[in-house]
């Protein structure tokens, strides 16, 4: 056999853009897959069986037969048992096409790859001492030559054979057969008998432990659990395992779903690119998502694990039972299962906090990207590159869309449509219509202009105005609809929004008489009402109102919207102690901090000093109550004293102004810190006393609240305080607490602070240097410092030996932080930031495409920024667009950033 060499083209011509309205179903479908991967050190040799057949529903009878494939060597290919030769095929872009392919064959191609030279992290690839596969959305191309489109699905069988110094063998499905072979080496097969598309596909070898639980499904089976791990992590994988048994038993009782295979995995990997992937019966996750113990990890990153093996195991259901036909129905698997882990972690901690943490994320990622270059709908009509349209929007708006059908539906028509949709598409590949439709058809309810939000980017605006008629007892409630611009619409027609609402009279919650409402039989709560918006403009009269009411409105954020009412201080004063709805509580208290904020920058825009700056006392006194209200959860106590965002305030912002911004919300924080001092050092000695720790919603919320005290209180530049902090540094048993006083004197203002944070750094550093992941809090931390100089201590982290530049953790850790979490920095010294940026993203353009250009982001804004900004900023872009050999991902973003 005759390696025959393939030429790669060039990149240097435009990429090529895809569009939904093209979509056209393959020619060919797969019935089986059989692979055989051969790992020797350095290369790889895999071989394909395909069992091939011309598709039924295809409009013409094809007779060639196009393969995607890149970066492979092809060593040899054959159609039925007879050897191809260079007539027979051609090579294209990532592809390989076959002439003269009859109506079924069967097609053996041997390739060879490297995946200890992959640094895209995308197809099978080296990460530290293991193999492992990431081919979600389009790497299994760079493994085979295939039909890599997920409505191509197949039967696979794999065989796995490597030296024994990988004891570990695994691929989807369950195991049939492992031996041994000749020269230290053996072997392992398995076979999925689902059918899947090749993004699912999986394969892990490696020198690996396990734990190893157990779990019984609703109808009675077994399903063995493993978590497979690097041997020094063996004791961070317990809160996996109950995550994952917890999401199971919740998937069986909240959507009826049952697991399908007889056992299920987990492999965690240092170098990955995202979070986790729901490869059937393998999924394969970042470490950052899978590893917790206490003294290493912290309460937000104790959430996610559970967060995230939640949803990985979710898409057994919403993913690969039923699948997607196309990327531009990402969302349909995406949104859904998003919705379904914060359902999921609502259920295991506070709902409240759950929601609060979900939209604050919509707020202020997903908002901005709606309002910039790169917005698109859910279900997006043309893409470059589809690893680009991994984002806040398909998942987190995505998932509020499916929670506003859930809203809409009520309760158990939803679920009677889930039912359906699973029923219905089970083993297919389909569409976001499809999953419309099937809650159309079980609720009875017209969903047409529902559809609207699939394809409509942008963020709506609802204005909202009232009037009271005091003699007729009547209060109107009028709703304005309008949506912004954006690249693919320019005008968007109405959505239809929930509105879930309330009104609150001086006692409360008012009971309320909807004017021409049909009686409400869903619901006995009269206090609480969905409005439905439809139209541009439109109105509803409450009757028997005894007194003008304070509306609550949006509660528990219903839709993804921004809401404008004009609300006194003192309405808002009343929600946030009087609302019922919690959501609108904390709502109530970031629209009261905003305020003050905007009067600090007002005071700063227009020249004056915001040293000593003071609130008036009534803000400061309606704090005060929600420290000492007694019925409030600590988390919402710890939230609603939480002032909004940089990030938040800068999303809001017209023209961003990066210091008004830092300095008014800093001022703001000060005066708060200087009049509830006494309170704030009640509260972090009640709760600062070391108990053993524990991830109960209870705990975490008590460690919350006595943090943000601390963060408060560190702000005095008292001496006791500080070294109070330093204190909690030293002795705390739990990596939340550690990172959160390391956190406050590291950003300290003061000298003591500093020598502290100095000796605190190097001290941790000392102590956490083997573990990887806690040595990315440490950069994180370096690099979030908004104190000036940062950006030099950042670029000396490059050279630490705790950073590593092919691990997309570290990259995040230090890198993103410093460009997405540190405004005053990445803005300042007339670009430097910028500067450091696109260095660092044109040396990570060929390395590893899909991180380089998710680092792209805060560039992408420049034209929220200032004229001087705007230039520098515009001139990175165009630096890197002029680079040689652009890949996809790069040249997408940046290209549509400078349109
Ligand atoms: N499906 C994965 C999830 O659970 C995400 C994988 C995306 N990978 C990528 N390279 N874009 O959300
Ligand atoms: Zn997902």
């Amino acid at each position: 056999m005759t390696a025959v060499e393939q030429s790669l083209p060039e990149q240097n011509h435009q990429p090529k853009t895809i569009y939904l309205k093209d979509y056209q179903v393959p020619d060919y479908l797969v019935k089986t897959t059989d692979l055989r991967f051969e790992i020797y050190d350095g290369e790889t040799i895999v071989s394909a069986m395909l069992d091939l057949y011309r598709n039924p529903a295809a409009t013409t009878a094809a007779t060639q037969l196009r393969l995607h494939g890149a970066d492979l060597e092809l060593i040899s290919i054959s159609l039925d048992d007879k050897v191809l030769t260079p007539a027979d095929y051609e090579f294209g872009e990532e592809s390989l096409t076959l002439f003269n392919t009859p109506e079924t064959f069967k097609l053996l191609t041997i390739t060879k790859i490297k995946p200890e030279a992959n640094t895209s992290l995308e197809g099978l690839y080296r990460s530290r001492t293991m193999y492992c596969t990431q081919c979600e959305a389009e790497g299994f191309r760079k493994i085979t030559y295939y039909l890599d489109r997920p409505d191509v699905m197949s039967e696979f069988t794999t065989t796995v054979v490597a030296d024994k110094k990988y004891p570990v063998l695994l691929s989807n499905g369950n195991l049939l057969e492992q031996g041994e072979l000749d020269n230290n080496r053996h072997y392992a097969i398995w076979h999925d008998p689902f059918k899947k598309p090749a993004y699912l596909f999986a394969l892990v070898a490696g020198d690996l432990a396990h734990i190893e639980d157990s779990f019984t499904t609703c109808s009675g089976r077994e399903v063995a659990l493993k978590i497979f791990v690097e041997p020094k992590d063996l004791d961070k994988c317990d809160h996996a395992m109950t995550s994952l048994k917890n999401s199971m038993r919740w998937d069986e009782e909240v959507y009826g779903r049952e697991y399908d295979l007889n056992i299920f995995m987990i492999v965690a990997v240092d170098d990955f690119n995202m979070g986790a992937m729901e490869n059937k019966g393998l999924n394969i996750f970042n470490t950052s998502c899978v590893l917790a113990k206490p003294e290493t990890t912290t309460d937000a990153g104790f959430q996610r694990v559970e967060g995230v093996v939640a949803h990985e195991y979710f898409h057994n259901w919403s993913g690969n039972r039923v699948t997607c036909r196309d990327w531009f129905q990402l969302s349909l698997k995406e949104g859904f299962t998003v919705y379904r882990d914060a359902e999921f972690s609502a259920d295991m901690g506070s709902r409240t906090v759950k929601r609060v943490e979900g939209v604050t994320l919509l707020r202020t990622l997903q908002f901005a990207e709606d309002a910039g270059p790169m917005a698109h709908p859910i279900r997006p009509e043309s893409y470059i590159e589809i690893s680009n349209f991994y984002t806040m929007t398909v998942y987190e708006k995505g998932a509020e869309i499916i929670r506003m059908l859930a809203t809409l539906l009520g309760k158990d028509n939803f679920r009677k449509g889930t039912d359906l949709y699973f029923d219905r598409h089970d083993g297919q590949a389909v569409t976001t219509e499809d999953f419309v439709a099937a809650l159309a058809d079980a609720s009875g309810r017209d969903l047409t202009q529902f559809k609207r939000w699939y394809s409509q980017a942008g963020t709506p605006r609802l204005e909202v105005t009232d009037h009271y008629d005091e003699d007729a007892q009547e209060y109107r409630l009028t709703f304005k609809q309008s949506c912004p611009a954006t690249p693919e619409c320019q005008h968007k027609l109405p959505f239809h929004i929930p509105v879930a609402m309330g009104l609150l009279g001086s006692a409360g919650d008012l009971p309320l008489y909807l004017k021409d409402a049909e009686p409400d039989f869903e619901t006995s709560d009269n206090t609480y009402k969905v409005l439905e918006l439809t139209q541009a403009e439109q109105s509803f009269v409450f009757q028997r109102v005894q007194e003008k009411p304070v509306p609550s409105l949006l509660r528990g954020f219903s839709a993804p919207v921004k809401l404008h009412y004009h609300y006194s201080r003192a309405d808002l004063v009343l929600l946030m102690s009087r609302d019922s709805d919690g959501f609108n509580r904390w709502e109530a208290s970031q629209q009261l901090g905003l305020a003050a904020i905007y009067t600090a920058m007002q005071h700063y825009q227009q020249g004056g000093d915001l040293s000593g700056w003071v609130l008036d006392a009534d803000l400061i006194e309606a704090y005060r109550s929600v420290l000492q209200d007694e019925s409030l959860d600590q988390a919402m106590v710890a939230y609603m004293l939480s002032l909004p965002s940089e990030a938040y305030l800068s999303e809001l912002a017209e023209v961003v102004d990066v210091e008004a911004i830092h300095y008014s919300r800093l001022a703001v924080r000060k005066a708060l810190a200087h009049a509830l001092r006494d309170e704030f050092v009640r509260i972090y000695n009640a709760y600062n006393h070391q108990q053993a720790y524990r991830v109960t919603a209870d705990a975490i919320a008590s460690r919350s609240l006595k943090n943000v005290a601390l963060a408060y209180l560190i702000l005095l530049n008292d001496e006791t305080l500080i070294r109070a902090c330093e204190q909690q540094y030293r002795t705390s048993n739990n990596m939340t607490d550690v990172m959160a006083a390391l956190t406050q004197l590291v950003n300290s203002e003061s000298s003591l602070g500093q020598g502290l944070a100095e000796n605190a750094l190097a001290d941790f550093y000392q102590r956490w240097q083997h573990e990887s992941l806690v040595v990315n809090q440490w950069l994180m931390v370096q690099a979030s410092c908004s104190l000036p100089n940062t950006l030099a201590k950042v670029k000396a982290l490059l050279e630490h030996p705790g950073f590593d530049g092919k691990n997309p953790n570290k990259i995040r850790a230090l890198i993103a932080s410093f460009c997405n979490s540190n405004a005053i920095n990445f803005h300042a010294n007339a670009g430097a930031g910028y500067q450091f940026l696109a260095d660092q993203i044109i040396q990570l353009n060929r390395q590893n495409p899909q991180i380089a250009s998710r680092l792209l982001t805060p560039l992408t804004k420049w034209k929220k920024y200032n004229s001087q900004q705007q230039t520098l900023m515009k001139a990175e872009l165009e630096r890197i667009m002029a680079e040689p050999q652009l890949s996809k991902d790069v040249f997408e973003v940046v290209s549509k950033s400078l349109a």
